[in-house]
């Protein structure tokens, strides 16, 4: 149970984000739910008030763009003080553009670099910052990481960085944080869907050995598992796919 616990989930009004704070709420964590646009926050509020209201929890909302160090710092703050202190620190957020590396702008480069890098760095270090003693960051990478194939460069690219630097963070911390990865395999969320025509995502479900995209409840346990009764791991990756892709040893 994390009766007592108080967790920070990003991206956390839909997907992955959501299962993980609704999970996370009915094991008795405190939540600060955080989303990105202005226009998620109606549903972030609805969501924080079914968690209040059947898991007897507190959930607060902060919404922002965290690429920007103003309101990571702000976020992590916010949850010290409405909750006194921050237990698990979970980074969900992430931008994917798919297309070939020769086509991509520089535009494009800079919004999958400030989403998927600086927001993780930025995320990485405050959590070490602001994060009680022995507490646990969680950040979501991809099983890609381990894949040749083609239009996913930048995507790749960015999410190895994430890795890095939660692996080094994991050497460096002074409070005995563990710092942890997990690469779900292609998810069934909008995130995949709308970038993958029919024929792709079937050749992307029959890749699995049960012969269907991740599920966002096939993610959630594993990082319930990473915070609580896999503390004595840390610096880790976690590949969960179902037989996708595994990392070359
Ligand atoms: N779906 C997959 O196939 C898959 C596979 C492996 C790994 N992953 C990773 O799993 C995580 C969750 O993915 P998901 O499928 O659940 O999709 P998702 O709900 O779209 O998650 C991405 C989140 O990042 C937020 N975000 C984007 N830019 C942001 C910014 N500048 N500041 C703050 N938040 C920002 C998005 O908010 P807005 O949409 O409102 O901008 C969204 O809530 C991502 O990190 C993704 O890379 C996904």
């Amino acid at each position: 149970m994390f009766n007592g616990k108080s967790t920070i989930i990003t991206g956390a009004n839909k997907n992955l984000g959501k299962q993980t704070a609704i999970e996370f709420a009915k094991e008795g964590s405190n939540i600060l739910l955080h989303y990105h646009l202005p226009s998620s926050a109606n549903e972030t509020e609805q969501l924080a008030k079914l968690l209040i209201n059947d898991y007897n929890i507190n959930a607060i909302i902060f919404g922002g763009n965290l690429s920007q160090e103003d309101i990571t710092i702000e976020l992590f703050d916010i949850a010290i003080e409405k909750f006194g202190k921050i237990d698990y620190a979970i980074n969900n957020v992430g931008l994917m553009i798919r297309k070939p590396l020769f086509t991509n702008s520089l535009d494009e480069y800079n919004k999958m670099f400030d989403i998927n890098v600086k927001a993780s760095f930025l995320f990485l270090k405050y959590s070490e910052l602001k994060l009680s003693e022995k507490g646990s960051v969680v950040m979501l990478t991809t099983s890609l990481l381990s894949a040749y194939t083609e239009g996913f460069s930048l995507y790749q690219a960015s999410k190895a960085a994430v890795y890095w630097m939660c692996k080094t963070a994991s050497k460096e911390t002074q409070k005995k944080i563990t710092f942890n990865c997990i690469s779900p395999g292609p998810m069934n969320t909008p995130f995949l869907s709308g970038k993958e025509d029919e024929s792709r995502i079937n050749f992307l479900k029959n890749q699995a050995i049960e012969k269907r995209l991740t599920d966002v409840d096939d993610i959630v346990p594993i990082i319930k598992f990473i915070v609580k009764d896999g503390k004595w791991m840390t610096g880790q990756n976690l590949f969960a796919n179902n037989g996708f892709l595994a990392p070359s040893a």
